[in-house]
This record gives structure tokens, sequence and C-alpha cells, in this order.
């Protein structure tokens, strides 16, 4: 039968799953990581703590391995993420403030450089906003206000002028304060010139908080402005025991995010933040919750990837 990726490609989109170094022995996982998805992207290989550990010294065998597989199986990669506040070394955030532009346009150089040609498109910045639309702390807000956003993506664009650049964020997939700061900042950058391609949504969505208030017509305004949309890591997690109650609300939650994404022309394709259960961030992070991806424990499809496949027009 189609694949999901099968499917999303004739609608002209993609289908994607995350992935993680220590996952690919497992063969069963590795098995379908590679023919169910078009497109993967590293859950954490391509972060600053693990490229740059130490100023200037940069280290690329993990992400390599991301790349290879992809190649192997014919899958396009985002590349996540070449600034962000999480997985930074400490020695960036201990640099006087003076010299934090220069070790930022650096790691973007070297990395996005390495990449060319492999990474179809960048979260160039990841998570630069607060819950309440205002500009989060990070060693380079605070050296550069919120200037260093556009200074990233030209370095980006300098190094690779073919990848697709991305500001990613989560909670913005629906309308609020906080897709209202990205709304202000993309439109902001774009009169301004600077490279920018697309928003990332990240989507990680959990069936006790409801659905993103008017999805479609969030994603939708952003494409008015000329930008591409991608959900980037969506999983929809819950409060365990899982029940077939709360596996039903999460099938509809993803295949709404389906719907709104085919119903957006320039939503180009939908990852997910990992498929399995097995291997998802989620338990760690939300004690007491989890079963959020479309895939259980043991590599079974669930209700959710049925729904999947329904809402991306399959049998
Ligand atoms: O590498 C160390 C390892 O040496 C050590 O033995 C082990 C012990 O806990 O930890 C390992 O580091 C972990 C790392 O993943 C690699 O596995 C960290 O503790 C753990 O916190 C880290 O979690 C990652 C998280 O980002 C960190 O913020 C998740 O795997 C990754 O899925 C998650 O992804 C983020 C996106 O980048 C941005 N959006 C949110 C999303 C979910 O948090």
């Amino acid at each position: 039968q189609d694949t999901l990726h099968d499917l999303a490609a004739a609608q002209g989109r993609y289908f994607g799953s995350a992935t993680d170094n220590p996952e690919l022995p497992d063969a069963a996982y590795a098995e379908i990581l590679g023919s169910e998805f078009g497109q993967i992207t590293p859950g954490n290989s391509m972060k600053w703590d693990t490229i740059e550990p130490v100023q200037g010294r940069f280290d690329f065998t993990k992400g390599d391995v991301i790349t290879d597989f992809a190649q192997q199986h014919g899958q396009t990669v985002r590349g996540h993420t070449l600034v962000w506040h999480s997985q930074l070394p400490g020695w960036v955030g201990s640099l006087p403030s003076a010299q934090v532009e220069t070790a930022m346009t650096d790691h973007i150089t070297a990395e996005a450089t390495h990449y060319r040609g492999e990474v179809a498109a960048w979260d160039v910045v990841n998570e630069p906003f607060n819950e309440d639309g205002t500009f989060r702390t990070s060693p380079f807000y605070t050296a550069m206000g919120s200037d260093y956003i556009a200074t990233a993506l030209r370095a980006a664009h300098a190094a690779d002028p073919d990848a697709k650049l991305y500001i990613n964020d989560y909670n913005i997939e629906g309308m609020g304060a906080k897709s209202d700061a990205m709304y202000d900042l993309v439109s902001e950058l774009l009169d301004e010139g600077v490279p920018l391609d697309g928003v990332g949504m990240q989507a990680h969505l959990a069936i006790q908080y409801g659905f993103p208030y008017q999805m479609q017509a969030n994603m939708q305004r952003f494409a008015d402005l000329g930008l591409d949309v991608a959900v980037t890591e969506l999983d929809v997690r819950m409060q365990l025991p899982a029940d077939a109650a709360k596996l039903a609300t999460q099938s509809s939650y993803y295949g709404q995010v389906v719907d709104a994404c085919l119903a957006v022309g320039r939503c180009v394709g939908i990852t997910i933040w990992d498929y399995t259960d097995k291997y998802s961030w989620v338990p760690s992070t939300f004690p007491g919750e989890g079963a959020a991806n479309l895939y259980d424990d043991d590599l079974a499809p669930k209700p959710a990837y049925d729904a999947v496949r329904t809402a991306l027009g399959g049998e």
C-alpha cells in the first residue's frame, strides 16, 4: 500500500519524521523510518552543542550519519537547528557580549556550508519567543537584540543560497499572542529584504489543552505574506494511561493538522517528532504523559496513523 509520504507527495507535500542517532541500530525502527517517510529531521545531532562543543572545533559526525541515511533512502533533510537558546554549549553564554555575533555567524557559516546541498531547509532560528510574544532572552538576544535574527538569516543564506530558511517555534500553530508576534517579526524581516522562506510550526500538541485556535487561518496569513509554512515537530500527547477515547481525540487532532496543511497551498509538508512512542521525548519531559506518536512502543500503527492516512486521501 502507499506510504504516508506517497500519499502526501500525491498532494504536493512531504511527510517526514524526526529521528536520532541512538535509534538507528534498531533495525525494525530504521526499516519503517526509511520506507514510510520522505523527509527526516535530526532530533539532536545538528544542534550547537553537538556540532561545535568547543569554540572553533566542529564535529559533524552525528549529523553526517543522518544525511547519509537520508541519501540512502531518497529522503530530504530539514536541518535543525542553527541558533537556539537551548542545547547551547556553555562557552557561548560565557563570551563577552561583543564576541557573540561573530561566534554565531561563524557557527552558522561552518554548519550551513558543511551541509550545503544535503539540507533542503534550515531551522535557522528556533524558539525566539516567550508565550506572551515578547522576545526570549538568550545570549544572542542579550548581545544583539532582535537583530540577531536577521543577522543569522543573512549568514545562513550566504553559506547556502539554495536552502530554504525558516524561523521555527511552538505554540504558534493557532491564532494568539505568540503567533501574532511571529507574524509581526516575519512581516518586518520581509519588508527589510532579509532572506526568509518559511515559518515552522512545531505543533507539540496535547489533547488536554485543546486543538490550536484557527490553525488553518493562521497558516494562511503567513502564506499570504509569501512565505512557506511547514509543520515541523508534530506530536499529540495525552495523560497516561491511554484509552480508546483519548486515542480517538488524538486521531482527530492529527487528522485536523493534515487537513489544515492540505487546505493551505503553501503548507509544504508535515514532520512528526519521531514516529513511535518508543522514542518519544514526551515522557521524560512531562512525567505521566505520553503515547504521543503515530506508532506504539512495539512499532505497530495506532488509530492516529489511520486518521493521517485518511486525511491524506488514502483508502
Ligand atoms: O547526550 C546526552 C547523553 O550523553 C546522556 O547520557 C543522556 C542522559 O540523559 O542525555 C543525553 O542528552 C539528551 C539529549 O536529548 C540527547 O538524547 C538530553 O538529556 C535530553 O534533554 C535531550 O532531549 C532533546 C530535547 O530536544 C532537548 O531540548 C530531545 O531528544 C529532542 O527531541 C528535543 O527536541 C526539541 C526540539 O529540538 C525543539 N522543539 C522542542 C523539541 C522537544 O523538546
